[in-house]
């Protein structure tokens, strides 16, 4: 296999978490060669075919136990929601490489790096997931990280406001708090882990806001109403929670017309 469009078809397509992770490494290691094709050969098949392993058992977040930081078992939750997220942006970078066609290669070059970090940061986690005596699946996650990849299945603006510039600048906003709670608990591997993620994931926003504004241009749209729309349209009228992380933001793209939307009652 050498074709960028096959490896994303395998690795929507199948559950195992192994091979997942094998086929995104093969793939990066192709593109770093020279190796990796981007000629889309046959068109992508619908969303409701991508594949999830039986395990962890998928729940609405209502049904989901909440644990404190404080105790072993909290602890070990808050990684296993971690490792889930990190699992689930996997299929994210793959869906959005594999769902839209026609764009400029450097879009699926972008998006073959987040499936890659993705990859990494999902390994990472996991390591530590069973350093603490759990493996990911042992306890339920959160299903709805994957309803805004479907809901958005027909349309790339709105997958890119949707996904890197909401879920994922979200984790911009959360994740330096998560670095002092566990830096607190003396968990250095977990502190440098969340490190490494969070300035990954800044990339990956930014990747977000110039392909947004890409697709802005090309439907000559202005980009500040055309984030404000897709926001409401997908939020039902409310908008994501604050508060925000301004600088991280605004270094991924992000500007200050929609931060101080945003951020206005
Ligand atoms: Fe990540
Ligand atoms: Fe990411």
């Amino acid at each position: 296999m050498n074709n960028l469009f096959d490896f994303a078809e395998a690795c929507l397509h199948q559950a195992d978490i192994e091979t997942k992770l094998a086929l995104t490494a093969e793939a990066w290691q192709l593109y770093q060669q020279g190796d990796l094709q981007f000629e889309a050969i046959s068109p992508p098949k619908d969303i409701s075919c991508v594949v999830f392993p039986a395990r962890p058992e998928l729940l609405a977040p209502r049904f989901m136990k909440r644990r404190k930081l404080g105790t072993p078992e909290g602890v070990q939750a808050f990684y296993h929601s971690l490792a889930h997220i990190e699992f689930v942006a996997i299929y994210l970078a793959w869906d959005i490489l594999y769902r839209f066609r026609g764009l400029p290669v450097a879009f699926y070059q972008d998006w073959l790096q987040v499936a890659q970090e993705e990859a990494i940061h999902f390994h990472l986690i996991r390591t530590h997931l069973r350093q603490l005596g759990m493996d990911y699946g042992d306890l339920p996650a959160h299903q709805g990280l994957w309803e805004h990849a479907q809901e958005t299945a027909e349309d790339v603006l709105a997958r890119l406001v949707m996904i890197p510039r909401c879920m994922e600048a979200r984790g911009l906003d959360v994740t330096p708090g998560m670095i002092d709670k566990i830096r607190s608990l003396n968990d250095e591997d977990g502190v440098a882990i969340l490190t490494r993620i969070l300035n990954d994931e800044q990339q990956h926003v930014q990747f977000g806001s110039k392909w947004f504004n890409y697709q802005c241009r090309l439907q000559q749209l202005d980009p500040d109403a055309a984030f404000k729309s897709m926001i409401l349209k997908y939020f039902k009228n409310a908008k994501p929670k604050g508060p925000f992380n301004t600088e991280m933001r605004l270094q991924a793209g992000f500007t200050s017309n929609e931060l101080a939307w945003l951020a206005s009652p």
